[in-house]
């Protein structure tokens, strides 16, 4: 069996995610398809599994992600669909996955969320820093195998196994954290104060204009030989320029950092269906 593992993964925890299942499957092959930087017309055969994983924006799917998956063609091809988010919550970026899955000739077998370290997180404010860690590695290995052994049941003459990822069961949530967070939220959106729509440059003098947040943009927000500027218009926030930048030129000043940090401390677990 051929495993492609289809990623949009910005800050690369949605990739990891997406090669550790396809890996534990123990497919012969596992093809990685890549749509952080482009769209890609893909054709994935019948005989094909495609494990595909996209990090949670605001409760969504980053409508970027969700236009490059409009290049993938199955015909019936099995499916496992995957949200990657930063230890809040992933609202109806899962349901949004399935359907759009399932729009493009995909059959959605299983499902999984799993937590990676927030896009906003930093030394001073980290929010599920280093995640995925070995453990998610090792049960994204493991849940890759039982989809592999649901593959064969069906092969087998098992049920065809479409999935409602609708019943996933969402992870564990303490109510205190999360009023502080409403109530947080509430607070700087009342507030009036601007917030920062785009990462900016921490010192423009400490930016040596090596042009790696150029090409790890998805978006084409930064332009070769102007590095220090970012177009709003094109921006996503999604923070490759800022956590990739080795002179730490950049910086996403977003007072949410701080809030997130300190409201969703605890540890979120992993969650499969199948
Ligand atoms: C603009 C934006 C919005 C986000 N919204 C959420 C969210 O609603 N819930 C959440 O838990 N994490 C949220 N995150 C965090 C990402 O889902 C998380 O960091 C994910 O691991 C990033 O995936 P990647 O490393 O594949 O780019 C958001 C990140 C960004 C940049």
């Amino acid at each position: 069996m051929t495993a492609y593992a289809i990623y949009f993964s910005p800050t690369r925890t949605s990739e990891r995610i997406a090669r550790a299942i396809a890996r534990g499957t123990g497919a012969d092959e596992v093809i990685d398809v890549d749509l952080t930087h482009d769209a890609r017309r893909v054709t994935l055969p019948a005989s094909a599994l495609a494990v595909i994983a996209i990090p949670v924006y605001g409760g969504h799917l980053p409508p970027l992600a969700a236009e490059r998956l409009r290049g993938l063609q199955g015909s019936g091809t099995p499916a496992v669909a995957v949200v990657v988010y930063g230890n809040r919550a992933y609202e109806n970026a899962l349901t949004e996955l399935a359907a759009l899955a399932g729009a493009a000739g995909l059959n959605v077998i299983a499902a999984a969320t799993f937590v990676g370290e927030h896009s906003y997180s930093s030394d001073r404010w980290p929010i599920a820093a280093g995640r995925p860690d070995a453990d998610d590695l090792a049960l994204a290995a493991e849940f890759g195998g039982r989809v592999a052994g649901k593959l064969q049941d069906t092969a087998r003459g098992g049920r065809t196994g479409t999935i409602d990822v609708s019943r996933i069961s969402r992870p564990r949530q303490p109510l205190l954290p999360l009023l502080r967070f409403i109530a947080g939220v509430i607070r700087l959106r009342r507030g009036g104060k601007p917030l920062p729509r785009t990462p900016q440059p921490s010192d423009r003098h400490s930016c040596t204009h090596c042009g790696l947040c150029v090409t790890l943009c998805p978006s084409g927000a930064i332009a070769r030989g102007d590095e220090t500027r970012t177009d709003a218009t094109k921006c996503i926030r999604c923070c490759a320029c800022v956590k990739s930048c080795s002179s730490h030129a950049r910086i996403y000043d977003t007072p949410f950092a701080s809030l997130l940090s300190k409201c969703f401390k605890r540890r979120k677990a992993p969650r499969t269906i199948l």
